[in-house]
């Protein structure tokens, strides 16, 4: 049987292809203040201003193209299990030919209605406006978990952890629970590595090992070192 390997993702893999991260520009996420966009209230508040800026999120897909972190994974299914489950809300990881991509906090290219939460849509194009209905007449939001709501596929993650025969964390702070935590899940003696060039500023357990290194130049080469077993699993 393949072994398992499991990627957590977050937005430093997508950086190399132009998309920014949260918490490398002075707490603003384009502009913003995440609390002006990505939470209930913002959207109580401001639907319009929430609405905008998710449109130009996801017109930007248009404009970005997967990089070679995201093409490793790809390389990696050739002789590994591979199971992503990422907090970006981006679809690079499909675009690369990534299969099995969980999204922890929601989707760029889907909408929901605000009255039934299970009812899910592909959105035509990138622009969702005020007036844009459900198939039951109500409001549809984008498909995103916005800060203090639940996160929907937690428990399903933390399974897909646990049984995994290692983990490679890749471009994220570490910051937002619980996805931050889903590591702990790991069997004691599954191999766990960390990329990012600021590994050294995040905070994680010993055990953990880190490759201070942009995604896009690690990975690969972990992925190479896997697949020629020189990292015995
Ligand atoms: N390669 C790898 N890592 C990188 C790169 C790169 N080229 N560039 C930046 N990074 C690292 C940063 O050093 C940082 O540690 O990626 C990490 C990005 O962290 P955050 O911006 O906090 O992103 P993330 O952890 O994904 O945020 C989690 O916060 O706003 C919410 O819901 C949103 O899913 C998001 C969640």
């Amino acid at each position: 049987m393949k072994k398992r390997i499991t990627i957590l993702s977050g937005a430093g893999i997508s950086a190399e292809s132009g998309i920014s991260t949260f918490r490398d520009s002075d707490g603003l996420w384009e502009n913003h203040r995440i609390e002006d966009v990505a939470t209930p209230e913002a959207w109580h508040r401001n639907p319009e201003l929430v609405l905008q800026f998710y449109n130009l999120r996801r017109k930007q897909l248009l404009e970005v193209e997967p990089n070679d972190a995201h093409f490793a994974i790809t390389e990696l299914q050739t002789k590994f299990d591979v199971q992503v489950i990422t907090q970006n809300v981006d679809d690079l990881h499909e675009r690369a030919g990534n299969e099995n991509v969980l999204h922890l906090h929601g989707e760029l290219k889907k909408v929901r209605s605000t009255a039934y939460p299970f009812d899910v849509y592909d959105l035509d194009g990138w622009e969702l406006l005020i007036g844009d209905t459900c198939d039951s007449g109500h409001q549809l939001r984008p498909h995103i978990v916005w800060f203090g709501e639940e996160v929907p596929n937690l428990s399903v993650a933390a399974q897909m952890v646990s049984e995994s025969d290692a983990v490679i964390i890749v471009g994220t702070s570490l910051n937002v629970y619980p996805a931050a935590s889903l590591y702990q899940f790991a069997k004691t003696d599954c191999p766990i590595w960390i990329i990012d060039p600021k590994a050294n500023e995040l905070s994680y357990p010993e055990s953990i090992t880190a490759i201070n290194d942009k995604a896009g130049a690690a990975l690969p080469r972990l992925v190479d070192s896997l697949l020629k077993g020189e990292i015995i699993l």
